[in-house]
């Protein structure tokens, strides 16, 4: 048996974690080979393979990044795709493909799999964690770290100079990285954007934060989105959900803040340092887990299928069912944290 391994999307810590994890079941327990395909769908599009075997493999457990490199190539979007990735993995003898990826990556072996009988198991992997279908993803731990981390840093300067710093996290559709390191690190305001937010009562959480002789933190996620409908339509841009979107958000709500309440205020915008580096130990031992039993439904034959986090254990759900919507922040778990705002 060979087996195909890809990683597609935006990198993640983990990633590594989890190749390391397939290739040294796959060739210890079950004595197969495999064949990497370099930056995700590219790869077998453009026929460009990367060595996969137990020395490629050697020390890649904390290693940030990929090394079969990534990109957010759509095959089903280049003329005869589907036909290409066929002739690709038939030419180097690929019995199965696992694919390693987010709500994209995965929507593509969905449909290969079930539309094309190209068979694919799936592997979640976003810092966003915005994946239905399983309690975590593995990346997630190590960005909300990160996060958390700045925002313990910049109390201390804010303090230092009794001014206001907003703090901006990825997030396009879901606030998950800002929920989690805004608790974690004590934030006084937290803006997701799965809820339109009132600048008039940011400020007045903020007012009331000086008021209190401290300095006030605002993690706002960067698809976080104010409630003034003309604002928005003025400056903002539609995204792929249809969603109205202002791009560098922390910069514009920094200079309503200052405007609207005369207090000094400051960005930070955290970017992908949130997505580098080393993976938590948490997500090592996630990715890795996921690795071992994404190799089982290979093994198993149990195509169309990808492996998934439900309390401790991993389980197996149609690829389908993971890619058809975002998990979102509920109301009621954003409203328990509201408690801390101001
Ligand atoms: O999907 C993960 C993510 O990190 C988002 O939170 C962020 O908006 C996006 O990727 C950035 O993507 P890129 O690296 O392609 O700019």
């Amino acid at each position: 048996m060979r087996v195909g391994v890809l990683t597609g999307g935006g990198d993640c810590p983990g990633l590594n974690a989890v190749i390391r994890a397939i290739v040294r079941k796959g060739v210890q327990e079950y004595g197969y080979s495999f064949t990497g395909f370099r930056d995700g769908w590219r790869g077998p599009l453009d026929d460009a393979t990367v060595r996969l075997d137990i020395p490629a493999v050697r020390g890649i457990l904390p290693r940030g990044g990929t090394v079969l490199g990534s990109s957010r190539t759509n095959p089903l979007q280049a003329e005869d795709g589907v036909r290409c990735i066929r002739d690709t993995l038939a030419r180097h003898g690929v019995d199965a493909l696992i694919t390693i990826g987010g709500e994209d990556t995965l929507g593509v072996a969905a449909r290969l799999s079930g539309e094309h009988g190209i068979p694919c198991v799936g592997v979640p992997k976003t810092i966003d964690n915005d994946l239905s279908a399983t309690d975590y993803t593995f990346g997630f731990d190590t960005a909300v770290g990160i996060a958390t981390e700045a925002i313990d840093r910049l109390h201390t300067t804010a303090e230092s100079h009794m001014r206001v710093l907003v703090v901006e996290v990825m997030g396009r559709h879901a606030g998950w990285i800002a929920l989690h390191s805004g608790l974690a690190g004590g934030a006084n305001v937290i803006l997701i954007p799965e809820q339109r937010f009132d600048v008039d009562q940011v400020c007045s959480w903020v007012t009331s934060r000086f008021r209190a002789s401290y300095a006030p933190i605002v993690v706002v996620a960067e698809g976080a989105v104010p409630r003034d409908g003309d604002m928005v339509l003025k400056d903002g841009t539609l995204d792929s959900f249809g969603h109205v979107r202002l791009s560098g958000i922390g910069e514009w709500l920094a200079k309503q803040i200052e405007k609207r309440t005369g207090k000094e205020a400051r960005t930070t915008v955290l970017g992908h340092v949130q997505r580098g580096g080393t993976p938590s130990a948490f997500d090592r031992w996630l990715a890795t887990r996921f690795g071992l039993h994404a190799i089982d439904a290979v093994r198993d034959g149990d195509f169309g299928t990808m492996v998934a986090l439900r309390g401790t254990d991993i389980v197996r759900v149609p690829l389908g069912e993971a890619t058809a919507r975002l998990k979102t922040v509920d109301p009621k778990l954003y409203a328990e944290v509201g408690v801390f705002f101001g």
